[in-house]
């Protein structure tokens, strides 16, 4: 009798640890797959759009405030308020953008940056898409459209106020800054830059 006791403790012990050890690597690994490095950097298939990430409105901001990935394109990654519910969306979404990528990557279907540039107005058009759906969520998640208010410039959370006034007509962020997200010019520019310097410089090194 007394062994069962402790024999059933036993067991509800293990359970506890291994619940808490799964619990916790789980939303590691969720973290980690989310961070920038990895969306960024771990599969070369986002090189160039990482590239254009850089250039764009958030990578280096006035406060060093930034937007990271996720955050933008998870979501409700970036509201205030992640529920039970919430969070479930998120690890699905994420498991769905993260299968995407996957299999991409396998297929090696973005393996070089000429087909990820050739894939480009595809793609972006379909995540401009899903914002609209999703009246841009992310977005609104960090900027609160009601509550912006530059002293320098009034009339700029004035505007803003006004976007939202028709619900059936909401912001579309991106048609006036395209640039949030990524800048694909100014990155495709410096890429030109980086190519035209490295054929001269291995001419050179070759004839030395
Ligand atoms: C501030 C919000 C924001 C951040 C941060 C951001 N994106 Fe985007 N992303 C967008 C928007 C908006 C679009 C659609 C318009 C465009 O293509 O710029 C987009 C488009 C894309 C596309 C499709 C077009 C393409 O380049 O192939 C991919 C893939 C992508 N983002 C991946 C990433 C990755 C990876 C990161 C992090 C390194 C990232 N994004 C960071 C907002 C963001
Ligand atoms: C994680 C929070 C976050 C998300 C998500 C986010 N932003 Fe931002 N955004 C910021 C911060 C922080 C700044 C910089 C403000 C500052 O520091 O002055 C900023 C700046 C901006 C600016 C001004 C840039 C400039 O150079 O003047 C625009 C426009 C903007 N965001 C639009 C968007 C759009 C559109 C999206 C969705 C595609 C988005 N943001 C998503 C946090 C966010
Ligand atoms: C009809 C065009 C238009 C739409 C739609 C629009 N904006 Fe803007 N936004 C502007 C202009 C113009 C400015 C001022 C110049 C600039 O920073 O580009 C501005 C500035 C901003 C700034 C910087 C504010 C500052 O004080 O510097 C942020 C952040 C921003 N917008 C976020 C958003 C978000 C988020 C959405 C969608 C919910 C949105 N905007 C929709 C035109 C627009």
């Amino acid at each position: 009798m007394k062994n069962t006791k402790w024999y059933i403790a036993g067991m509800l012990l293990i359970g506890a640890v291994i619940g808490i050890v799964f619990v916790g690597s789980l939303t590691s690994v969720v973290h980690w797959a989310g961070t920038n490095k990895f969306c960024g950097e771990f599969c070369h298939s986002m090189d160039t759009t990482y590239a254009a990430y850089k250039k764009g409105q958030h990578f280096q901001t006035a406060s060093g405030a930034t937007a990271g990935c996720s955050d933008c394109h998870l979501l409700n990654h970036s509201n205030e308020h992640v529920g039970y519910l919430d969070y479930t969306m998120l690890l699905l979404d994420k498991a769905r953008a993260g299968t995407n990528s996957l299999i991409g990557e396998i297929q090696g279907s973005l393996s070089t940056p000429e087909k990820q540039v050739a894939k480009r107005k595809e793609m972006s058009e379909a995540v401009h898409k899903q914002m609209i759906e999703r009246n841009y969520s992310t977005c609104r998640g960090c900027h609160d459209i009601s509550r912006m208010h530059n002293p320098k410039k009034p009339f700029i959370g004035q505007m803003h106020k006004n976007f939202d006034k028709d619900p059936k007509k909401p912001a579309d962020c991106l048609a006036c800054h395209p640039k949030a997200g990524h800048d694909y010019a100014a990155a495709d520019a410096e890429l030109a830059k980086t190519k035209e310097a490295t054929v001269p410089l291995l001419l050179q090194q070759l004839s030395n």
